[in-house]
């Protein structure tokens, strides 16, 4: 039995993360988990990868960090013993590396990683977390790309957990779930558990569109079923970030060293007091 959590202190440290996030680029399907959300989503990261080896595929919500930060501010007395993020973005990368520099966070690490290339040859992760591009368009393709990259992260013998569209109402989060239960199957993990309906975005035309937790499990014996990691094909790539919007960006890489707590200076002028008054 977990002990109950400072929901003061976890909010106010959430917040903290939260400021140091990039903003998102809807174009590669960024959309940002909402605050309380991102509070109860760490808990259960941290309580699942407690002690373990934890590799991010994607993470533009900052789940990575708030789960380190909130062990380090001990709100939390449990978390993994590593995470890493491998994304392709840049600003996210180096968000995540200027926030574990400044607070310490030794254990907190980011790679600059494009999914669509195999994965690099890294020691083996304990589990996984991805909350990918939602694949409405492609049923559920983008997903299975991300996942297979985590499968790559734990060798094949591990756990995963992946975040996914949920709505009892439209057809394609159906679709998308029953493809990528299938497609983990296929590669030996089967679904050890579901949290249904669980997560609310900054999402302005689906306000209400909800995403589940997924966590799949390797079978026994699975890691037979590893092999090198290879590229993405072509063909998995149609309609990845949504309809029409195929893959052309390798990186999205970072121009200037931003502050993200503070406005830029193109997005205000000043009108000055008059002179003497
Ligand atoms: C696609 S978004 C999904 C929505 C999620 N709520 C978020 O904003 O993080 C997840 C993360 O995947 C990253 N991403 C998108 N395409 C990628 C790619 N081809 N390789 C690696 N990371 C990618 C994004 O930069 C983002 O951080």
């Amino acid at each position: 039995m977990r002990e109950q959590v400072d929901l003061h202190k976890a909010i106010n440290a959430v917040s903290d993360v939260v400021q140091n996030r990039p903003r998102p680029l809807r174009v590669f399907d960024q959309i940002h988990m909402k605050t309380a959300d991102m509070v109860v989503q760490s808990e259960i990261v941290a309580d699942w990868a407690d002690g373990k080896r934890l590799a991010f595929i994607g993470d533009g919500d900052a789940v990575s960090v708030c789960v380190a930060y909130l062990r380090a501010r001990e709100v939390l007395s449990f978390g993994p013993s590593k995470i890493t993020v491998f994304d392709f973005d840049e600003r996210t990368v180096n968000a995540v590396k200027r926030f574990a520099d400044k607070e310490r966070l030794e254990h907190l690490d980011a790679e600059l990683y494009n999914c669509l290339d195999a994965f690099p040859d890294r020691n083996k992760y304990d589990c996984f977390y991805t909350n990918p591009p939602w694949g409405a368009s492609n049923n559920g393709e983008s997903v299975n790309v991300f996942m297979e990259r985590g499968f790559d992260a734990v060798h094949y013998e591990g756990d995963g957990m992946v975040v996914i569209a949920d709505d009892d109402e439209l057809a394609w989060p159906k679709r998308v779930l029953a493809n990528v239960q299938a497609f983990g199957s296929q590669r030996g993990f089967y679904v050890s558990r579901m949290q249904r309906k669980l997560h609310e975005y900054h999402l302005d035309d689906a306000p209400d569109l909800r995403s589940c937790n997924l966590f799949v499990s390797a079978l026994p014996g699975n890691s037979a079923k590893r092999s090198p990691s290879i590229a993405a094909s072509q063909e998995r790539l149609t309609n990845f970030y949504g309809n029409s919007k195929d893959p052309k960006v390798k990186y999205v890489k970072e121009r200037k060293r931003p502050d993200y707590g503070m406005a830029p200076d193109d997005e205000y002028e000043l009108v000055m007091l008059e002179d003497g008054k």
